[in-house]
C-alpha cells in the first residue's frame, strides 16, 4: 500500500464528513444560470456485488420517481432489490418532509433499522429525500441515531454510488446535503416500476413559497428541463411500448417560465404529438393555469381529462395568508372554465384545514367551495407547522381538537361527492388502461379510466398493458367494478 493511501484511510476514519443542510441558504433565489449537466457515468466495483438492497419511499410521486433512480444506481453496483427489510445489506429511506406525521413514520422505521444493525453490523443505512434537507432532522440523527451511515439530499442523488462505496472506509456519519438552488441532470438512470406507465420529470423545485410549505426549501429553485430532452425521453418510452406518461413537477403549469422559448401548453402539444396513448400531469397551481393549456387539453385525445387543482382553502383571507395568489372567486371561475371547456373532465384537489387562526367562518367557506365544485376526490390535511416557513411563526389560537373536527366534517362531505361522482359511471362504457392483477380479487384485473378512477375489471390477464372498453357495473366510494365489453 502506498503511504499516502494509508494516511488517506486513517484520515477518513477519523474525520466526520459534513455538508450540512441550511434552510437560510435554501430560501435564496438568484439570477444565476441553472447548470444543465449531461451525466455520462460508469461504475465498476466488486465491493457490493451480489448484495441486496431495500428502498423505502415516503411521500409524493416525485419521491416515488426518485426511488426509481435510487434503485437504478444501487443496481449499477451489482446489488439486487429485496422487498424484505431483514434481507438487506443496504437500506435507503427516501423521505418526505411535507407534514410532521411523515417525519414520525421515518423515525419509527429507523428504529427497526437500528435493531437490524445490531444483528448485522455490516448493514449500510442511508437516509435521503426532503427530510435530509432539514437542519433539525440531520441534527437529530447526528445526536440520537449514530447507526445511520449516510445522509444525502435531493440535489445529489447522483452521489449515491460513491457514498455507499465509501461507507466501509469511515466510522462516522457521512452527511452530504446541499442547500443551493439546484442543477438539472440529464441521462439519469431509472429502474422503472412499471413497463406500462412512466413518470417523467419536466421540472424541479418551486418558487411559489406558499407560506405553509417546505418544498421550495427542500427542492430548490424552479428549474425546467429542456423540451428536447423531455421529448426524447417520451419518444424512447413510446418505442418501448409504454402506454402512459405522467409529467411531474411541483407546479407544472409554470413549466418553461425559466426558459426562453416554451410554455407548458406548447410542451403538452409536443408530447401529445409523440402519440403516446395517455398523458397526465401533476401538480397544477391555479395561478399559472392559462386558457392555452385548457385548449390544448381539450383538443388532444391523448391528454387525459383529469386535473388535480389544489384549492387549499375556500377562504380568500386564508388564501392570502397562505400566499396562494388567488381568491375563492378566482378559483371558482377557473374551475368553471375548465369544466365548461374540457368535456367529461374530472377535477380533484388538496385542502388544508386549520391553517393558523382559521375561523369557523373561514372553514365554512371551504365547505362552500367543496359543495359548489363537488370534486371527484380530495386529499385533505390538517395544517402541520414546518420549521423555517413563515406560517410556522404565527401564533395559532385554534386547538387541535377543533381542527380534527373540521377535518372529519370535511371528509364526510368530500367522500359523499366522490361516491356521487363514481355513481355517475354505472352503466357507462369507458376506456380503461389495464395495469395488472387486482389486489383484492386475483380473478380480476385493475386499471384506471381516463379520468383516473380505479376500476376492478372482469377480464383476462391478456388485457394487461392494453386500453380496453369496460362496462361499469358498480360504484364504491373509492373504486368502480366493471367487465370487459
Ligand atoms: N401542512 C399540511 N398540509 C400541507 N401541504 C403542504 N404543506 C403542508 C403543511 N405544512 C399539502 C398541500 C399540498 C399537498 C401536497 O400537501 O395541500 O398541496
Ligand atoms: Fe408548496 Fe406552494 Fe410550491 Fe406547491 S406551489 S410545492 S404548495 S410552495
Amino acid at each position: 500500500m502506498q503511504l499516502s493511501t494509508f494516511f488517506d484511510i486513517i484520515l477518513l476514519n477519523e474525520v466526520e464528513s459534513m455538508q450540512l443542510p441550511n434552510l437560510k441558504e435554501a430560501r435564496k433565489r438568484t439570477n444565476e444560470e441553472v447548470p444543465y449537466i449531461y451525466l455520462d457515468e460508469k461504475y465498476d466495483s466488486e465491493v457490493l456485488k451480489g448484495k441486496k438492497y431495500f428502498v423505502k419511499t415516503y411521500g409524493c410521486q416525485m419521491n416515488v420517481h426518485d426511488g426509481e433512480e435510487i434503485c437504478a444506481r444501487l443496481e449499477s453496483l451489482g446489488l439486487f432489490k429485496t422487498e424484505v427489510l431483514e434481507e438487506a445489506d443496504v437500506v435507503i429511506l427516501n423521505t418526505c418532509a411535507i407534514r410532521e406525521n411523515a417525519h414520525d413514520k421515518v423515525f419509527g422505521y429507523l428504529g427497526r433499522c437500528k435493531h437490524l444493525k445490531r444483528e448485522k453490523p455490516e448493514l449500510i443505512i442511508g437516509l435521503c429525500g426532503c427530510m435530509a434537507q432539514e437542519e433539525s432532522v440531520v441534527e437529530e440523527i447526528r445526536n440520537k441515531h449514530p447507526y445511520v451511515d449516510i445522509i444525502f439530499g435531493t440535489h445529489n442523488i447522483n452521489d449515491l454510488q460513491k457514498l455507499v462505496l465509501e461507507v466501509r472506509n469511515r466510522k462516522k456519519l457521512d452527511v452530504n446535503v446541499y442547500s443551493y438552488e439546484g442543477k438539472v441532470f440529464e441521462n439519469i438512470p431509472y429502474k422503472r416500476e412499471s413497463n406500462i406507465k412512466a413518470w417523467v420529470n419536466i421540472m424541479y423545485g418551486c418558487d411559489k413559497f406558499c407560506t405553509y410549505c417546505i418544498v421550495p426549501y427542500t427542492r430548490g429553485k424552479q428549474r425546467s428541463r429542456k423540451s428536447i430532452d423531455i421529448i426524447k425521453e417520451v419518444e424512447d418510452l413510446v418505442k418501448n411500448g409504454y402506454q402512459e406518461v405522467t409529467l411531474l413537477g411541483q407546479n407544472v403549469n409554470a413549466y418553461g417560465k425559466d426558459l426562453d422559448d416554451i410554455s407548458f401548453s406548447s410542451l403538452l402539444q409536443k408530447i401529445s404529438d409523440t402519440k403516446i396513448p395517455r398523458i397526465r400531469f401533476v401538480t397544477s397551481h391555479p395561478w399559472d393555469f392559462t386558457d392555452d393549456m385548457i385548449e390544448v387539453i381539450a383538443k388532444n385525445d391523448n391528454i387525459m381529462p383529469y386535473i388535480h387543482l389544489p384549492l387549499q382553502s375556500g377562504s380568500s383571507d386564508i388564501l392570502r395568508k397562505m400566499g396562494r395568489r388567488y381568491t375563492k372567486e378566482e378559483y371558482l371561475s377557473l374551475f368553471n372554465k375548465i369544466k365548461e371547456k374540457i368535456p367529461n373532465v374530472a377535477i380533484t384537489t388538496d385542502i388544508i384545514v386549520g391553517f393558523p387562526n382559521e375561523s369557523d367562518e373561514d372553514f365554512k367557506e371551504t365547505l362552500d367551495v367543496v359543495n359548489t365544485c363537488q370534486f371527484d376526490s380530495a386529499f385533505t390535511f390538517i395544517y402541520s407547522p414546518r420549521i423555517g416557513t413563515p406560517a410556522a411563526l404565527i401564533k395559532d389560537e385554534v386547538s387541535l381538537s377543533v381542527k380534527e373536527e373540521r377535518l372529519q366534517e370535511l371528509n364526510k362531505v368530500v367522500n359523499e361527492y366522490s361516491k356521487q361522482a363514481n355513481l355517475k359511471y354505472v352503466g357507462k362504457v369507458v376506456p380503461v388502461l389495464i395495469e395488472g392483477v387486482s389486489e383484492k380479487d386475483e380473478t380480476k384485473v385493475f386499471g384506471y379510466t381516463d379520468t383516473m378512477k380505479l376500476v376492478n375489471v372482469v377480464a383476462s390477464k391478456e388485457t394487461i398493458g392494453k386500453i380496453i372498453n369496460v362496462k361499469i357495473t358498480e360504484a364504491k366510494s373509492f373504486s368502480l367494478d366493471g367487465e370487459e365489453c
